[in-house]
């Protein structure tokens, strides 16, 4: 495959992701979630990500999650300790309701718009980096 074919499918896979995200972004299941992420300890990681993310004793470290989409796992991370706290995502439209969840669970982390397989080389360094079920293809 050519770095052109998959700058391609990239690009049709984040047209496909914003065309989506209106979707995500009202009804029920999203005022369920704006609910959730106002409540102190908010966390929607399964409890064996939990397991594992506390025998790695992340509290007090950074964390980056790639593929984040509306920030519910990286705010996650917070109720571990962890922070600060970076969420990167190709879709400006998941990103800023990242933002609008963010702001209703009273954090800060920086959501940065970015292909994955394109990223600035100044993000720094993290301790944590974290990839969740349906991002890499
Ligand atoms: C299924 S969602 C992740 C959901 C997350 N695991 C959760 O449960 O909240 C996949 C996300 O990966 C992002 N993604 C996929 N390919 C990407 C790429 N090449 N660069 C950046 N983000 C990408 C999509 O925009 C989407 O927001």
């Amino acid at each position: 495959m050519t770095s052109e074919s998959i700058f391609a499918y990239t690009q049709a896979n984040k047209a496909a992701w914003n065309a989506s995200a209106h979707l995500h972004g009202q009804g029920a299941s999203w005022d369920r979630l704006l609910l959730a992420a106002a409540q102190p300890g908010f966390n929607v990681l399964d409890d064996c990500l939990i397991s594992t993310l506390r025998e790695l004793a992340i509290a007090g470290r950074s964390a980056v999650q790639i593929g984040c989409n509306n920030a519910r796992e990286l705010l996650s991370l917070a109720a571990l300790g962890a922070q600060p706290l970076l969420g990167i995502d190709q879709s400006s439209a998941f990103l800023a309701q990242g933002a609008v969840l963010s702001d209703r669970a009273g954090l800060h982390p920086r959501l940065l718009e970015a292909n994955i397989y394109q990223l600035p080389s100044d993000l720094g360094q993290h301790d944590l980096a974290l990839i969740t079920i349906g991002v890499a293809n």
